[in-house]
């Protein structure tokens, strides 16, 4: 009976403060999610490029390393600030409860890291340190401010993350920075808050159009309607709608291609709506133009 009601206690405690520790949400992860993320990149992105490039991408730094096994550089954008910081790191609360949401839900909430996250490579380095990569390194990138670079050593390979804070609609986006990153080999969107869907982000979604060689994203990234005729497109697990969001507008033209293909359901989640709305995952390979 005392057990049952210390038990009741600590989940009370949890549900009520909205505090899950990361290490038990992690083990769980692990079990149900990292494997097929590992074994999805290794079937199907082996051949992408070196250059992960993931705007929207906040701290989330999981995903990327799990999905493409031979990336050497990826770059991180967000509007959370960045400073550096040596391993290993101790997690206050508020970064702990954001960490715990990419574990729970399979992505990092804007509103909750604008509540009190202080420092995006706090939550950089523990994710490192979960997925056991080595001889981590963090700089601050010369030249600009809220950019940090960490080297560091996963699955035997010399690896490179550039975090830059860096707003991206029409009125903030730096064109001539962007430039500065190419080559574009392969774009990851999730949970990009159906930014790319929209007006105020017309110029990063046309820059993107005209410079990635390869998307992989949810359906939060760049919509259907814009890849479909110059890009060849391989769809895995069902889009049906868009999670209850602002901004996320229907698309119609992918649901009825997504309902043609048929394919079975992506047990994974990947954003939002996780067990909600189907998970699906889509490649864009932009199309070889031919020469004469
Ligand atoms: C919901 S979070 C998802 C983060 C990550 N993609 C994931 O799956 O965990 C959305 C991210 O988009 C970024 N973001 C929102 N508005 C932005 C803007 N105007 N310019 C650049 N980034 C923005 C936020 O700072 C945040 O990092």
């Amino acid at each position: 009976m005392k057990l049952k009601y210390f038990l009741l206690c600590v989940y009370f405690f949890a549900v009520g403060t909205n505090t899950v520790f990361a290490g038990p949400l992690f083990e769980r992860f692990k079990d149900k999610q990292q494997q097929y993320l590992i074994d999805f990149g290794n079937k199907y992105l082996q051949n992408v490029g070196l250059h992960v490039f993931y705007p929207f991408g906040g701290p989330d730094i999981t995903y990327p390393l799990l999905l493409f096994p031979n990336f050497e550089v990826l770059t991180l954008m967000g509007l959370e600030p960045v400073k550096p910081v040596d391993a290993p790191v101790e997690l206050d609360k508020d970064a702990l409860n954001n960490l715990s949401s990419l574990y729970r839900s399979s992505f990092f909430r804007t509103i909750d890291m604008a509540a009190g996250l202080r420092n995006v490579a706090d939550l950089i380095l523990k994710q490192l340190e979960n997925l056991e990569a080595t001889n981590i390194t963090v700089q601050p990138i010369d030249g600009r401010e809220n950019a940090v670079q960490i080297k560091f050593t996963y699955s035997g390979k010399a690896r490179t993350i550039r975090y830059y804070k860096a707003g991206l609609n029409n009125e903030q986006i730096n064109l001539e920075f962007l430039e500065t990153l190419k080559p574009f080999d392969v774009v990851l969107f999730k949970a990009a808050s159906y930014l790319p869907h929209q007006k105020p982000f017309s110029t990063f979604r046309n820059f993107m159009l005209e410079n990635a060689k390869t998307f992989v994203q949810d359906s939060t990234g760049i919509p259907y309607d814009y890849l479909k005729d110059h890009f060849n497109l391989s769809l895995h697990g069902q889009y049906l709608m868009p999670y209850k969001f602002p901004g996320g507008f229907e698309q119609q033209d992918f649901r009825k291609y997504s309902e043609e293909l048929n394919n079975p359901v992506l047990d994974i989640c990947f954003g939002y709506g996780c067990k909600k709305v189907p998970t699906n995952i889509l490649i864009a390979t932009r199309k070889e133009t031919p020469s004469l």
